[in-house]
């Protein structure tokens, strides 16, 4: 449970929980930032409102300078989505786009549950504002199935393991798992746990997810 909470820790400075050689990231965004965008956008729209006289009717196109209807690519594909200006990418994954893998535990960049891939580094979705991904490649855990629908390596592994207890975390473990698999193809068991360390689990499965990435791993 340390090593989990180190990484809760060090989720909540960063929104990114990714392995130490992916820290050179493009989308390292601090939490500094993403509330800056929350407040900025949210100061914009209210401004608009005084000035257009108290008319709020929104509109798909342009609200407060930000284009709303975006193009996104998710799990390999162009995505048409009507975003709102400070909209997390995982309101949009779940309720727009209907990949409700990705789960909301904390809703606030602490348990791991919302973890996805962009462009290939893990990041939580629930800390993510939707348009900072815009020409990024977003891969959820539906993404990560192979192209006749076969489970990913990290998934078989979990499932030998018996990891998942009641499964809540599991998406978001499986991602995280997956990120570092394409970072670091043979982690030590260390690296592992620190690279996991963003992913909570209630039922308290740490050491059989840690299993779980070691011999996905060596099977991949
Ligand atoms: S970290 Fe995003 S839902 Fe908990
Ligand atoms: S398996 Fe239940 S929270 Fe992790």
């Amino acid at each position: 449970m340390a090593a989990s909470t180190a990484g809760h820790a060090a989720a909540a400075s960063t929104a990114v929980h990714a392995p130490a050689s992916a820290a050179a990231a493009p989308y390292a965004w601090s939490r500094r930032e993403f509330i800056k965008g929350v407040i900025a956008s949210g100061v914009t729209v209210s401004g608009i409102s005084y000035f257009a006289g108290g008319c709020t009717a929104p509109t798909t196109t342009l609200i407060g300078g930000v284009d709303r209807l975006l193009s996104l690519n998710v799990n390999g594909q162009v995505r048409r989505v009507d975003v709102l200006p400070n909209e997390t990418l995982a309101m949009t994954l779940r309720y727009k786009l209907g990949l409700t893998g990705t789960k909301l535990g904390c809703d606030r960049g602490e348990c791991g549950a919302c973890t996805v891939m962009i462009d290939d580094v893990a990041h939580y979705s629930c800390s993510t504002l939707t348009h900072r991904v815009r020409g990024r490649h977003v891969t959820t855990v539906e993404g990560l199935v192979g192209p006749n629908g076969e489970l990913h390596p990290v998934q078989r592994a979990f499932i030998e393991e018996l990891a998942p207890q009641c499964g809540f975390c599991t998406p978001g473990q499986v991602v995280s798992a997956a990120a570092l698999l394409r970072a670091n193809p043979n982690p030590t068991r260390d690296e592992a746990r620190a690279a996991m360390a963003g992913n909570l689990c209630r039922c308290g499965a740490y050491d059989h997810y840690l299993n779980g990435v070691l011999r996905a791993a060596r099977e991949a």
